[in-house]
């Protein structure tokens, strides 16, 4: 398996992983063989990275179970956040058991193919960036320890974290110019809208809704809306902040233009002890890989290759299975280079 832009993708290539839009509809399944309407029909659907089947690659696999488990989660989604606003409270915890089955998962395989780009392909706020944030939480969860209780607890908080947005009005929401400071008084009202709508289930536990309350606080006491500092902060409101930032930088910038996933994950370590708890950046760093499986880098000594294997504390260092090198074409035999094994050469962008 490789992941190509859809600016790349040929006729009769096959598909190695179900294509969804940005509402969480399937558009294409796993192993359908790419005609020239599908990549039209992608383009349309906004569309711009796409994993497929590569001989040279074989060994790299789709987690088919996770992918299936995302699919059904996804699936719910629209009827979790439903029927919380509803105030259908049996059917949302009905609905959420397919999150305690997604964690369960992610828990029993231990460590699961942590990949940034996996976890974020599309740009608007929908119930993908939802989902993701949830995930991404679930495998940090998992990194730091928490039972796995608790971890289904912080990926229902993750996910949730932004529900208190559907009580402020959407043209503040929409909004593409600069607020005002008066209308960024507003929008820092949706914490406490979030812990109420949570409150009224009274189905979710105490961590669950102080983690949505506190994830716009931040570790040097500059955020809202209490402006809590450190410990003072709740532990899943430290977590849920890192996914936060990192799924909304990755949406603020335009993949579709260059595709740089190294940006979003420096921001999360730079943000080590002014905006996050820096032990939990310690576990992000430990937790998820920069480049994902399957993705095409060149490398600073001019060779380009695939991500085949990752290095465990290392996320900008894999192992690349070499197949192309500049003046020799198509005629060289694969080999593979470690870069934890060579700290003079470096990832110098993904293509
Ligand atoms: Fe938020």
């Amino acid at each position: 398996m490789k992941i190509v832009f859809l600016k790349d993708l040929k006729a009769d290539e096959v598909i190695a992983k179900d294509i969804y839009n940005e509402e969480g509809k399937l558009l294409i399944t796993a192993g359908t063989k790419v005609g020239r309407g599908s990549i039209s029909f992608l383009k349309r659907n906004n569309v711009f990275l796409v994993h497929i089947e590569d001989e040279k690659l074989s060994d790299i696999k789709v987690d088919k179970k996770l992918e299936k488990l995302k699919t059904k989660t996804l699936t719910k989604m629209p009827l979790i956040f439903n029927n919380i606003l509803t105030g259908e409270y049996k059917n949302t915890m009905e609905a959420m058991e397919t999150v305690d089955e997604l964690v369960d998962y992610i828990v029993d395989k231990g460590t699961v193919n942590t990949n940034l780009y996996e976890v974020k392909l599309y740009d608007d706020y929908t119930y993908i960036h939802c989902l993701d944030t949830g995930i991404m939480a679930a495998f940090l969860g998992l990194s730091m320890g928490l039972n796995t209780a608790r971890i289904k607890d912080l990926s229902i908080a993750a996910m949730l974290h932004d529900i208190g947005k559907t009580k402020i009005p959407s043209e503040i929401i929409n909004k593409k110019e600069k607020l005002t400071d008066q209308e960024y008084a507003i929008i820092k009202n949706h914490p406490a809208y979030g812990r109420d709508i949570l409150n009224s289930i009274g189905m979710l536990s105490e961590e669950v809704i102080d983690g949505v309350f506190n994830h716009h606080e931040r570790y040097d006491g500059s955020g809202y809306p209490r402006g809590l500092k450190g410990n003072e902060i709740s532990q899943f409101g430290r977590i849920i902040s890192i996914c936060d930032v990192f799924t909304a930088v990755s949406a603020n910038r335009s993949y579709r233009l260059r595709f740089k996933p190294n940006e979003a994950y420096e921001l999360i370590l730079s943000g080590s002890g002014s905006m996050f708890d820096p032990d939990f950046v310690d576990e992000f760093r430990n937790t998820f890989f920069i480049y994902p499986l399957g993705s095409c880098v060149r490398l600073s000594n001019g060779v380009e290759g695939y991500v085949v294997k990752q290095n465990k504390s290392f996320p900008d260092r894999p192992v690349i299975r070499v197949i192309y090198e500049k003046d020799k074409a198509n005629s060289i035999s694969p080999y593979e280079i470690d870069l934890l094994q060579h700290n003079d050469i470096i990832i110098e962008e993904v293509i």
